[in-house]
């Protein structure tokens, strides 16, 4: 198409209000026009790139409401200075690279590159998600809108679509993050029969939503069950990124982080069992832990801290049969010489007499 051809297309995308085909026809006019007119080609760009700043947040503006119940359909937050999320380095890296492209909206627009502006972040519970989501809000400095889809699908179910257009509405007119949690709860909902037809209407305003929002406005999505999630919404989004379980360096980075200042009263073996035995819970679990540690050490000023945090680990997986019962105390004996054998009946529950019988069938198997 010439720059003549492309004016209807523009004038139409204005009309329409639809900002996605006005920025990329735009865009495209710029480029086309750029070696004969290089001030005015400048200039779209510039228009665009201003175009976001004026969508800054007006105050006055209401956040949609359902229109029966009046409840408020999201939940904004102010963005917030944040650590950034514990991650492996290919994942951050993805995260950082969203953020730089973000930051770097004008340098990518002079080249006629479109940013990206939608992110789905996938993996079990407690990885971090939503903790992502709002890291992601504070380093872009926006405000975070979120909308949780699990508690609004159930609660306006027939309305959910109206909802979910005045949410995409509202985010649009913002400069914001647009955060779609629990994305996959329009999707399980469609094991329901008796929801099919209402549910395929949601997914349907879902991905014209998704389609029809322009660069300028960032949406993130989040799930714990990627597999229900429609083939279509998935591909709607720019990035996906798995967010995976805790290593044990990140585990290690973690306990640093939620125990510093009390490290320094504990031994480093102690340490080392927390980190190495905390492979069974998720990152939220390994700081829930390490909060609830910090509580117990000044409560009991009286305890070894080395037994209270023996204790706190052994609770988060106590062994079922009588063999992970001894192999257990025979590797607490063995990590922590100086553990009497009243010290691990203490920290097992395990009683005295069975303590110090598997100990010395250990001594005797030798
Ligand atoms: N990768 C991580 N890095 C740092 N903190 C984390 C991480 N994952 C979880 N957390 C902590 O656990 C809390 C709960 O995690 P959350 O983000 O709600 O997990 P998800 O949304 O994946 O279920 C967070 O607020 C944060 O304090
Ligand atoms: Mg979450």
């Amino acid at each position: 198409m010439n720059v003549y051809e492309l004016m209807p297309e523009l004038i139409k995308a204005a009309l329409n209000n639809d900002r996605k085909m006005l920025e990329s026809t735009a865009i495209m006019i710029s480029k086309k026009i750029r070696n004969k007119y290089p001030e005015v080609s400048k200039n779209i760009i510039k228009s665009l790139s201003m175009n976001r700043a004026f969508t800054a947040r007006s105050l006055n503006s209401q956040v949609p409401v359902d229109h029966e119940s009046r409840y408020e359909l999201a939940n904004i937050k102010e963005p917030i200075d944040i650590l950034p999320p514990i991650l492996n380095a290919q994942t951050l890296k993805k995260i950082n690279d969203f953020i730089l492209e973000r930051n770097s909206i004008n340098e990518l627009l002079e080249q006629d590159i479109l940013p990206p502006n939608s992110i789905l972040l996938f993996g079990l519970p407690g990885v971090g998600k939503t903790y992502i989501a709002n890291w992601l809000a504070s380093e872009l400095k926006l405000p975070l809108i979120t909308l949780d889809l699990a508690s609004s699908i159930s609660s306006y179910l027939g309305r959910t679509g109206q909802n979910i257009h005045s949410i995409f509405e509202y985010a649009k007119s913002q400069n914001a993050i647009l955060f779609l949690d629990e994305l996959d709860a329009i999707a399980k909902r469609r094991d329901d029969l008796g929801d099919l037809g209402e549910l395929k209407r949601l997914v349907n305003v879902l991905l014209k939503e998704l389609e029809e929002c322009s660069y300028s406005c960032i949406i993130i999505g989040a799930t714990n069950h990627p597999e229900l999630l429609d083939n279509a919404i998935w591909r709607r989004f720019d990035r996906t990124i798995e967010i995976q379980m805790p290593t044990e360096s990140e585990r290690k980075s973690l306990i640093k982080r939620h125990l510093e200042g009390y490290i320094k009263l504990f031994m480093p073996e102690t340490l080392d069992y927390l980190i190495k035995n905390t492979n069974v819970v998720n990152a939220a679990d390994v700081c829930k832990l390490c909060e609830h540690i910090k509580r117990q050490i000044v409560l009991n000023k009286s305890s070894d801290v080395n037994i209270i945090i023996l204790e706190e680990v052994f609770a988060l997986n106590p062994p079922k049969s009588k063999e992970s019962k001894i192999a257990i105390c025979k590797n607490l004996h063995k990590n922590f010489p100086k553990l009497s054998q009243r010290d691990i009946s203490q920290i097992t529950q395990i009683p005295l007499s069975s303590v110090s019988r598997y100990l010395t069938q250990r001594k005797e198997n030798e």
